[in-house]
């Protein structure tokens, strides 16, 4: 089972959270995987664990993500089912994660992902706008970092550097992990991308890493969440769903099934050197 995917970027507002939870929809509707899907709220601020669960501005949840991680819990004890798609459970974030931040402790997230793998097509992390702790542990766990951008040439310096954040945890930490691609969030409809801004961010990453979908700036994105559903429940028909459902239709899955079958490759290709090794 590896279908765990980190939505990083440690600017804050890019869409992760947006993207996170439409992405996690999307791919219980769309994706020929098991249509289960379990998302992690590695953000202290809640936000996804607030429209999933259906609380805004309510109590933290009792059980979070914190608890598992500091082991008071086991994660079948923190994990609860959402009112926002019966196919979707949540880890929930609780504010005290803010305290894990202070840690060292990098590895814990991934050995609670092992342990709820096998019951979960998809894994989905969403991550705070930083990249301590709580977004090493997400890149340490997952099998896959996406990373929503907004869609101007200030997002390049964000992108270089989070870009070497994730070559340290694939160098030390996390062989498996690959980049399955940047997402341009946020465009304003009425302007056509600006060149520069594709030119500027290829110079950062190969083009085939960055998502030909641009997700425009759309209200029902905005509202969807508020009223705890995900932006094809909201409005199957309206722009922002057919963007974020074409992009995990035609780009997003492909992309997966490129990146898994080059993961078997590498895995086949180390095996093969041990056996030679044995020799
Ligand atoms: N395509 C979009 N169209 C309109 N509004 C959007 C779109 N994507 C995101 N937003 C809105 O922009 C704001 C920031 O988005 P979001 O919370 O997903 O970003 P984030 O990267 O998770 O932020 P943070 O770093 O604070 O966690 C939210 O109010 C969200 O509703
Ligand atoms: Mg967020």
């Amino acid at each position: 089972m590896s279908n765990v995917i980190a939505v990083v970027n440690h600017k804050g507002g890019t869409g992760k959270t947006t993207t996170a939870i439409n992405l996690a929809a999307g791919l219980t509707r769309y994706s020929d995987v098991t249509s289960s899907c379990l998302l992690i709220d590695m953000d202290p601020h809640g936000c996804a664990t607030s429209t999933l669960l259906g609380k805004l501005d309510g109590e933290p949840p009792a059980r979070s993500i914190f608890d598992v991680l500091r082991r008071a819990i086991t994660p079948q004890d923190g994990i609860a089912s959402t009112i926002y798609d019966e196919n979707i459970d949540i880890l929930p974030a609780n504010p005290s994660l803010e305290s894990m931040a202070k840690t060292q402790i990098t590895d814990r997230l991934s050995k609670v992902v092992e342990s709820v793998s096998t019951s979960y097509g998809w894994i989905i992390i969403d991550t705070p706008p930083n990249l301590g702790v709580l977004t090493q542990n997400a890149l340490v766990a997952a099998d896959y970092a996406l990373i929503p951008t907004q869609c101007n040439g200030l997002a390049v310096p964000t992108l270089q550097h989070m870009k070497t954040v994730i070559s340290k945890i694939q160098e030390r930490q996390n062989v498996w992990l690959q980049l399955l691609g940047v997402l341009l969030t946020q465009k304003d409809g009425r302007t056509p991308l600006q060149r520069h801004v594709r030119r500027e961010l290829g110079q950062v990453f190969p083009a085939a890493d960055i998502f030909k979908t641009v997700i425009t700036s759309n209200i029902k994105i905005e509202e969807a969440p508020a009223n705890f559903q995900s932006i094809y429940a909201y409005d199957s028909g309206c722009l922002g769903a057919s963007l974020y459902r074409d992009w995990i239709k035609k780009e997003f899955i492909k992309k997966h099934q490129k990146l898994e079958k080059k993961k078997v490759e590498k895995r086949e290709a180390q095996e093969a050197g041990l056996e030679e090794k044995k020799k």
